[in-house]
């Protein structure tokens, strides 16, 4: 029996895995739930999992899920930073599924590995602010540290059986986003409407805009590269518009052995909780006489800068790719806002790269200082854009 606790519980990743959890209670127990705003759904979360203990944003949050809960539960109720670290690290946990989007998932993530809690990591956020220092405490309390992200989840099995020294290179696929074929006009125009609609996957606000300027594929890259213990320049990006093939692995002699599933996330947190079993879900099969034709093609980084900051931004290292997300995460917001145009996203995230002489990354407080800065940077340009437009 995996006893879990669900850090981002209320949100996309967070409701799938309940209902992976709760299609195998002879498996996994709830013994915590942690969320930020959405205290509708948490109430009923929590009455139906009936968890120890919840997390919440802050005291209103806690105060407003105390007020839907009606004391006819017996769940403690903490919040804030120190209340997701609290919940990441319980006794009674032995695996967290770690599904804050953006920075907020890194302290309480590298909590729960320094506890030696098992992590099932959809926070790709985590491994692109502070890779380095999470796969060193991994490997020092020993602990289980497995993806959800379906490229990564689809690279783990692709690589089940076959010795790492083998391994050419990796090829990470993308959907390419909503925008894949839109002319420089057209992506100008692009509103948050718009991007918020990905083609093929279901995903929280964040990382569907990550998707259309193809930030997420550069976060994902990084992300590859420390779970895997890969040179950045092994691993290859190409636009898969149908993403059947969630990612592959070339070996040595050539052959390449890919895993394929239809788009649900249902798959990679089954597999990241039951590895290495596959275990039964109620998904359909994968229909690929329907499906046809599977096409692939080199991305464009002349269009979608943000894949090309991202893998600079890896290059160089340190400091920088903690940079990157945090610049990334404010001009997303800033243009979920209104307030910045679609192609000022990587334009934002570049002037906020060039402004910053990296440092040496040694602790969590670090990446941390990297991210404020960085954020407060970025809003700094975006002010200035603002007032010059
Ligand atoms: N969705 C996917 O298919 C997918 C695939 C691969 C990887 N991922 C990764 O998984 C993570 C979650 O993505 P998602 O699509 O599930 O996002 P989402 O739907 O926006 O959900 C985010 C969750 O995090 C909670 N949250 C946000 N800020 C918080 C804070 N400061 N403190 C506590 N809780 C907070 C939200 O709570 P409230 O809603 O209650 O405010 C919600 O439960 C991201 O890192 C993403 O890159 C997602």
């Amino acid at each position: 029996m995996k006893r879990i606790a669900i850090l981002g519980s209320t949100g996309s990743i967070g409701c799938s895995s309940l209902k992976v959890i709760e299609a195998h209670p002879e498996a996994y127990q709830v013994i915590a739930l942690a969320a930020g705003k959405n205290m509708a759904l948490l109430a009923e979360q929590v009455r139906k999992f009936k968890p120890l203990e919840v997390a919440v944003l802050g005291d209103h949050e806690a105060e407003s899920l105390r007020e839907r809960l009606d004391g006819g539960q017996r769940t403690r109720i903490v919040s804030g930073r120190e209340g997701l670290v609290h919940l990441a690290t319980l006794e009674e946990v032995d695996t967290v599924i770690s599904a804050i989007t953006g920075a907020a998932g890194l302290v309480p993530t590298y909590a729960a590995i320094k506890a030696g809690k098992n992590v099932a990591l959809a926070n790709k956020e985590t491994m692109v602010m502070a890779g380095a220092l999470v796969i060193e405490e991994a490997k020092r309390q020993g602990i289980t540290l497995l993806p959800v992200d379906s490229e990564h989840s689809a690279i783990l099995q692709c690589l089940q059986g076959h010795p790492r020294d083998d391994v050419r290179r990796v090829i990470l696929t993308a959907s390419g986003g909503p925008f894949i074929d839109f002319s420089d006009e057209e992506m100008e125009k692009v509103t948050p409407e718009q991007a918020l609609k990905h083609p093929n996957w279901n995903m929280g606000p964040k990382i569907t805009v990550d998707s259309a300027t193809l930030m997420n594929k550069g976060l994902e890259l990084i992300e590859a590269r420390w779970l895997f213990g890969l040179d950045i320049h092994q691993i290859h990006i190409l636009i898969h518009p149908q993403s059947v093939v969630h990612s592959m692995v070339e070996y040595r002699d050539g052959s390449i052995i890919a895993q394929l599933g239809i788009p649900d996330m249902i798959t990679p947190i089954s597999y990241a909780l039951s590895y290495p079993r596959h275990v039964d879900t109620a998904l359909p099969a994968l229909d690929l006489e329907q499906i046809g034709t599977l096409s692939f093609m080199k991305p464009d980084t002349g269009k979608f800068r943000c894949l090309e900051l991202a893998l600079r931004a890896a290059e160089i290292g340190e400091s920088m790719p903690a940079v990157l997300n945090g610049a990334n995460e404010a001009a997303v917001e800033l243009f979920l806002q209104g307030r910045i145009g679609f192609l000022q996203i990587p334009s934002l995230i570049e002037k906020t790269m060039r402004a910053h002489t990296p440092v040496l990354i040694n602790s969590i407080e670090k990446v941390m200082e990297a991210d404020a800065w960085a954020r407060q940077r970025a809003a700094e340009f975006a002010e200035r854009d603002i007032s010059i437009a």
